[in-house]
């Protein structure tokens, strides 16, 4: 028998933070936890006493199998930055008496790399104050942006749907023998793993986008509009896949030009939008032709009727081997995913120190966009290709996906 286990989602949510949420659950069940605890929105919510017995929501196979299809934090979530690790502070001392008090022996999150600084604050004091509790760092996020890791669980999943949709909208562009020009503005923060995917879309029966800006790389927004008209003298419809994160050559975010309202999250990070609607405005304005917009928004994170079973697949096993690192000792550390081959796909879990991993943003590498920095190379299309592979349908009931949903957050 092992002891009490606690799990806590934090930061934005994915399409499959769920399963990993199921593959802690599950393998701490099975690997002999007494009681897998979580907690409702992340460490904050912990701080605030809510906390489930997770056996007294999940209670069979089916609910573990709908856990996993289902969207977005079942526990809901949090972007709250611990204090910097001093002994005595009343954060850490209120969350060690908190965890003493459950009986806690292992303790989980499963986030990005603002998560991973919890659990390295969190270790840092355990060793401060000489607590035997195992604190593991489960990776997600659709940015792709955590250090070490070859990727990460959730941005297979909204790659697939990224390249799924701007075929779509690329197709919906063709209709009008009419100059148009689409702008589609994706999630990534300061990385590009995302906007590249949507270069995916190109293959036998699509083009692709015409142009793919990521933050990587500043953009002029009067080049920007130069380049649309130069692709109008030879096409109508031009399709622009721009990240949300993308900067001017001085620095500020292109969103910054939009009148969106700013709001900053505990760790320092703007709410980034309102990028295409500025540049489709500005290209409707200077070139006197329809422009649209298209924020894919929260829906490419939460489209969970077009997972990439790869990802699901991984964002299990990545819950089920923190478990297993922490039962056998480990602490302080994140789950990795190792990439043994491409073609067949293989990929192996390990650990890795949350010291090297909290806080790093990784970035696109400069000879995966090309020369002009208007687009991906095949060298990441090869990498990112693997992890849309297959798909898991949903559970339907009555037409339309079942999800499983946390009462307590539901009720506020
Ligand atoms: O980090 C994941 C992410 O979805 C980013 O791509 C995006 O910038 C951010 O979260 C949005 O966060 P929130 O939903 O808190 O505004």
């Amino acid at each position: 028998m092992k002891g009490n286990v606690i799990v806590g989602q934090s930061g934005g949510p994915t399409a499959v933070i769920n399963s990993s949420l199921a593959g802690v659950f599950k393998t701490a069940r099975d690997r002999g936890a007494k009681t897998v605890y979580g907690m409702l929105h992340g460490i904050q919510g912990f701080l605030d006493g809510k906390v489930v017995d997770l056996s007294k929501h999940i209670t069979s196979d089916l609910d573990i199998e709908i856990l996993k299809r289902t969207p977005s934090s079942y526990l809901g979530s949090c972007r709250y930055k611990l204090p910097e690790v001093s002994k005595g502070n009343e954060i850490f001392e209120q969350i060690f008496a908190r965890l003493k008090d459950l009986e806690i022996e292992y303790f989980f999150y499963i986030g990005g790399n603002d998560s991973m600084d919890t659990i390295k604050k969190l270790t840092d004091y355990a060793e401060i104050i000489g607590s035997d509790i195992k604190f593991m760092g489960v990776p997600k996020t659709i940015d792709n942006d955590l250090a070490v890791t070859d990727h990460t669980p959730g941005f297979g999943s909204a790659a697939k749907y990224i390249g799924s949709i701007t075929k779509e909208v690329i197709r919906d562009g063709l209709v009008y023998d009419k100059a148009n020009v689409t702008i589609l503005e994706i999630m990534g923060r300061n990385a590009g793993w995302l906007t590249g995917a949507a270069a995916l879309a190109r293959g036998e029966d699509c083009e692709g986008p015409d142009m793919i800006f990521l933050p990587e790389i500043p953009v002029d927004v009067d080049e920007f509009v130069q380049k649309v008209k130069a692709l109008q003298d030879k096409k109508n419809a031009v399709v622009v896949a721009i990240s949300e994160g993308a900067k001017l050559p001085d620095g500020r975010y292109v969103c910054e030009l939009s009148d969106n309202v700013d709001s900053v999250d505990a760790f320092g990070h703007k709410q980034l939008s309102g990028t295409a609607t500025y540049l489709a405005n500005k290209c409707a304005r200077e070139l006197g032709c329809k422009a649209r917009a298209i924020e894919f928004s929260t829906l490419q994170r939460c489209a969970s009727h077009i997972v990439s079973r790869v990802d699901i697949t991984e964002a299990f096993q990545v819950g089920g081997a923190a478990v297993k690192a922490a039962f056998e000792g480990e602490t302080g550390k994140m789950v990795i995913l190792k990439r043994v081959s491409d073609d067949p796909y293989q990929c192996t879990t390990d650990i890795y120190d949350v010291h090297m991993i909290a806080n790093v943003e990784k970035k696109v590498p400069r000879e995966w966009i090309n020369e002009e920095g208007t687009y991906v190379t095949q060298d990441f299309l090869n990498y990112v290709r693997p992890l849309i592979q297959a798909e898991l349908t949903p559970i339907m009931v009555d037409g339309l996906p079942r999800h499983l949903c946390c009462e307590e957050l539901r009720r506020g």
